[in-house]
C-alpha cells in the first residue's frame, strides 16, 4: 500500500447532532463548522438536508461560507433526498460531496426495506448515478455493512463504484464489530476490489461505540487498507456515539512506531479548543476522564507520578499536553478590557459572533467583570453561548431577588421584559413565586410571567473557571407540554441567576420553535 494520507471526515454536525439533546441552532452550527475547518478536517458532513428546512439551511450556509474543507450532505437512496443534498452543497463548488446511504444487511433488507439483494444493488447504483449528475464527489455507504454478508458487500461496492462513487464507506452502524473481525472485513473488500488497490476509490469507515470499540475498530481498519475515518469531536453521536476524532488522530500521531507515518491534515493544537466549543454548542459536556480532552486527561495526582513527571515528562505522559492545545490559554480579561479585546478573544476561541451579539456579550462581560476579578476564556465562552443559543430572545431577565434559608419559605421576585424583534424592550413584568428552593421559586415566577409552563427534566450546574468567584454555568432540559426536550443554558456569578437565565433560554427556544412551526403551516397553506 503506498497511499499514506488519512482523510478525516468529521460528522459532528450530522451524526453527532443526531444524539438526543444535542441539537444545535444555525449560529451554533456555523461556529462549529468554522472551527472544524481551522482544525483542518478534510470533510465536514454538515447535515442531512432533506430532513428539515433548518438542516438544509445549515448545510447550504456552511457550504457557502466555510473554506478549505470539503462539505458533505447526507441523503438516503431516494431521489428527493439526493436532490436536496446536491442543492445544499452546491455553493461549495468542487468541494461539495453527496453522501448516499442504503442498508445492505440481511436484517435491514428483510425487516426494514423488504428488498432482495439484486434490488439493493440496483437502487444503490441508481442513487449514486443520480448524485453524480449533481456533484463529482460521491460517497456511498452500505448501512449496517459490518453485519452484511462480505461477498454481497463486495458486489454492492463494485456497483456503487461503477456508478461513479469514489468513496465507499463501510459503517459499523450498530457498533457490533470486533477489531480483528472488522480488519478482516475491510481486508476482504480491499483484496477483492481493484479500485481500492489502485487508489481509484477509497475505503472509509464509520464506527459506532456501542461496545466501546469504535476507535479500536477504526484503527484496525486503517491497517487493513481504509484511508478515510469518519468520526466526531468528543465522540458524540447516535446512542453511545461515534469514534472520537481526537483519539483517532492522537493514536495515529503518537504510535507512528506501530501504524507507520500517516499524513494527516489536522492541526492538533486546535483539538482542546474544538472539543470545548462542541461541548458548549451541543450541551453535551465531556466526562473528566475522557482521553485527550477530559479535564483529567493530563492531571497527575499520585506523588510518584508527579515526581516522575518533574524529572522527565515522558515517564508518565505519552503526549505533550500542549500538542493538543492544553495550557495554551491566554491572560484572563478584566473589567478594564475593551470591546476589541473581547472580540479578538472570542475569535481566538472559535466563536463567530455578529456585531449585535458582540454588543450583548460585551454588556454581560462588563456586568460579570464588575463582580469578578478575572474573566477567563471559559467564562467568556459561557457568556457568549447564552447569546448564540437564544433564538431570538422573547423574554429577557432584568431583575431577580431571592430569599431562602433553613427557616423561611424560599421566595423569588422576578422582573422580565418582553422584547420586540429589534431586541428593544417593550414592556416589563414583575411577579413573585414560592417553591421548594430558590431555583424552584424563580422558575415558578417565570412560568407565571411568561404563561408558559415547563417541566424541568434535567438540571446540571458546574463551575466554569477557577476560584470562589467562578461563574456558575447551568444546563437544563425542559418539556413545555409537547413531549420535546428543550435545552437551555445560562451563566452567572450567582447560581440562582444562572438557573433563571438557563430556564428563560429554554422558554425562548420553545416559543421560537412554536412560531417557526406556525409559520411553516401558514406557508404550506398559501
Ligand atoms: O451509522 C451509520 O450507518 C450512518 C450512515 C448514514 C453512514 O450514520
Ligand atoms: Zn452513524
Amino acid at each position: 500500500m503506498n497511499n499514506d494520507r488519512i482523510v478525516i471526515f468529521d460528522t459532528t454536525l450530522r451524526d453527532g447532532e443526531q444524539c438526543p439533546g444535542a441539537s444545535m441552532n444555525l449560529k451554533e452550527k456555523m461556529s462549529v463548522a468554522h472551527q472544524l475547518s481551522r482544525l483542518g478536517v478534510d470533510v465536514i458532513e454538515a447535515g442531512f438536508p432533506v430532513i428539515s428546512d433548518g438542516d438544509f439551511a445549515a448545510v447550504h450556509q456552511i457550504a457557502s461560507e466555510v473554506e478549505n474543507s470539503k462539505i458533505a450532505g447526507l441523503a438516503r437512496c431516494v431521489a428527493k433526498d439526493i436532490e436536496a443534498a446536491g442543492k445544499a452543497v452546491a455553493p461549495a463548488g468542487v468541494r461539495g460531496r453527496i453522501h448516499v446511504f442504503l442498508a445492505t444487511s440481511r436484517i435491514h433488507r428483510e425487516h426494514k426495506l423488504g428488498k432482495a439483494q439484486d434490488q439493493i444493488i440496483k437502487l444503490a447504483a441508481e442513487g449514486v448515478a443520480q448524485a453524480r449528475t449533481m456533484v463529482e464527489d460521491v460517497e456511498f455507504s452500505p448501512e449496517d455493512a459490518s453485519r452484511t454478508e462480505p461477498d454481497f458487500l463486495v458486489d454492492v461496492c463494485r456497483a456503487a463504484i461503477d456508478a461513479g462513487a469514489t468513496t465507499l464507506n463501510i459503517p459499523d452502524t450498530v457498533g457490533f464489530a470486533i477489531p480483528d473481525q472488522y480488519f478482516r472485513l475491510i481486508k476482504h473488500l480491499y483484496d477483492n476490489i481493484v479500485e481500492f488497490q489502485t487508489g481509484k476509490a477509497l475505503i472509509s469507515v464509520h464506527c459506532h461505540n456501542d461496545l466501546g470499540l469504535a476507535v479500536a475498530n477504526s484503527l484496525a481498519a486503517i491497517s487493513a487498507g481504509a484511508r478515510q475515518i469518519e468520526c466526531t469531536v468528543n465522540g458524540i453521536g447516535e446512542r453511545a456515539g461515534n469514534a472520537a476524532l481526537e483519539e483517532i488522530v492522537m493514536a495515529l500521531k503518537t504510535r507512528q512506531d506501530y501504524f507507520g507515518q500517516y499524513k494527516l491534515g489536522i492541526h492538533s493544537r486546535e483539538i482542546v479548543k474544538t472539543s470545548r466549543l462542541v461541548a458548549r454548542m451541543s450541551g453535551l459536556s465531556v466526562q473528566r476522564s475522557k482521553a485527550i480532552v477530559g479535564e483529567n486527561a493530563f492531571a497527575h495526582s499520585s506523588g510518584i507520578h508527579q515526581d516522575g513527571i518533574l524529572k522527565k515528562r515522558e515517564t508518565y505522559e505519552i503526549i505533550d499536553p500542549e500538542e493538543v492545545g492544553w495550557g495554551l490559554t491566554e491572560l484572563p480579561l478584566t473589567k478594564h478590557s475593551g470591546r476589541a479585546a473581547v472580540s479578538s478573544r472570542l475569535k481566538h476561541l472559535g466563536y463567530k459572533v455578529s456585531e449585535d451579539d458582540l454588543a450583548a456579550v460585551f454588556s454581560r462581560f462588563k456586568e460579570v467583570g464588575d463582580k469578578k476579578k478575572f474573566v477567563y476564556d471559559d467564562d467568556l465562552a459561557a457568556l457568549v453561548e447564552g447569546h448564540l443559543t437564544v433564538v431570538p430572545e422573547t423574554w429577557k431577565l432584568e431583575y431577580l431577588h431571592v430569599t431562602s434559608g433553613t427557616a423561611t419559605i424560599p421566595t423569588a421576585t422576578v422582573r422580565i421584559s418582553k422584547l420586540d424583534s429589534d431586541k428593544k424592550s417593550v414592556q416589563s413584568f414583575q411577579d413573585a413565586g414560592v417553591g421548594d428552593g430558590p431555583v424552584d421559586a424563580a422558575l415558578k415566577a417565570i412560568d407565571r410571567l411568561t404563561k408558559v409552563r415547563g417541566k424541568l427534566l434535567n438540571y446540571n450546574i458546574r463551575a466554569v473557571s477557577q476560584g470562589k468567584d467562578a461563574l456558575g454555568e447551568v444546563n437544563i432540559q425542559a418539556d413545555f407540554g409537547d413531549g420535546k426536550l428543550i435545552p437551555g443554558r445560562g451563566a452567572g456569578t450567582d447560581i440562582v441567576e444562572a438557573s433563571a437565565r438557563a430556564y428563560l433560554n429554554a422558554v425562548n427556544r420553545h416559543l421560537y420553535n412554536a412560531r417557526q412551526a406556525k409559520q411553516k403551516v401558514t406557508d404550506t397553506a398559501q
